[in-house]
């Protein structure tokens, strides 16, 4: 092949890409992943994370992703977001296809993300500080959404004095203060416990509404998936795959109320049956690889 049929052929797969792209999306959607793979090279060889997957987020829906620990969910929120490249397939933002963090994306991470330095306040303020907003506009800003997250009267605190639950709800509340279109959250109420979880995602589905953000959310959690999303995309262990998507018909608004339903029980019945066999698989891994490693 010359380099010339080479770059055809790449032009080609790229306008492919393009094309599948334009007839999986509506004006209306905001996220689409499309056939995207990832592999990492490691010490034991190359890994697929990420296999195959796509799907599509409306604008204004709420999606959640679960799947078991290590199935790639991370990797997907990070391509996503426009944080790593080098994997297959196509991703795109608001209609524009991703080749870097995007300006109406918000992202909460995995991993514990305030700044230690600044009080409650200025870490909330931080993002408004950086467009240049005023300093008595930015406050008022930031109190707002530290009330929204139940974090009222801690404005002066420093992350330390906080447990881990509330320094989430900072960078939950960083996150939410520049109001950005489409949010992405991985695993934000990890630390929490259950009560403040549930509480939590009531005021987090409030702003989603009032915003009408186009939510994704990765979590481990059966519970507040139901309760909170119209899709769940259920992933398979390692390669991860979407297993399955299921849509959500419980009706909106929507409260913690809504968890003592008959029909709520049975999507999280209906979720977990499809969960367990993947979990199984990845405890099983686990447990091969621990006694591989000790012989
Ligand atoms: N930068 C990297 N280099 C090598 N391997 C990686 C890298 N990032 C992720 N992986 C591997 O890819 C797989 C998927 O990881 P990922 O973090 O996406 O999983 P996850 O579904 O988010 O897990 P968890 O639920 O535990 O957060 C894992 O096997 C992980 O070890
Ligand atoms: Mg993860």
């Amino acid at each position: 092949m010359t380099d010339g049929e080479r770059e055809d052929e790449r032009d080609m797969v790229a306008a492919n890409a393009k094309l599948r792209l334009a007839a999986s999306r509506s004006a209306e959607t905001d996220l689409v992943i499309d056939d995207v793979s990832m592999h990492f090279d490691t010490r034991e060889g190359r890994i697929t994370a990420v296999d195959g997957v796509s799907f599509a987020v409306e604008r204004g829906e709420f999606v959640s992703i679960i799947g078991p620990s290590g199935c790639g969910k991370s990797t997907v929120f990070n391509i996503l977001g426009g944080l790593i490249g080098g994997y297959e397939g196509t991703v795109s933002v608001g209609g524009e296809i991703v080749t870097g963090p995007h300006p109406s994306v918000g992202m909460v991470f995995q991993e514990e993300s305030t700044f230690p330095w600044r009080t409650v306040i200025d870490n909330v303020a931080f993002p408004l500080e950086v467009k240049g907003v005023g300093k008595v506009e930015r406050h008022e800003v930031a109190r707002r959404f530290i009330d929204m997250v139940g974090l009222a009267g801690f404005e002066q605190r420093y992350p330390s004095e906080l447990s881990g639950g509330m320094r989430q709800r900072v960078a939950i509340a960083r996150t939410l203060v520049f109001e950005p279109k489409i949010l992405l959250m991985d695993e934000p109420f990890a630390a929490l416990d259950e009560q403040t979880r549930l509480l939590l995602g009531d005021k987090v589905l409030k702003i989603q509404q009032d915003l009408k953000q186009t939510t994704l959310l990765i979590t481990h959690n059966i519970t507040e998936a139901v309760q909170l999303s119209d899709r769940v995309v259920i992933m398979t262990f390692r390669p991860g795959r979407v297993k399955r998507i299921v849509d959500i018909r419980l009706p909106r608004p929507r409260d913690g109320g809504v968890i003592g339903s008959e029909a709520f029980g049975r999507y999280v019945a209906e979720i977990w049956n499809d969960l367990r066999e993947e979990a199984s698989r990845g405890m099983a891994e686990s447990e091969a690889g621990a006694r591989k490693g000790r012989g």
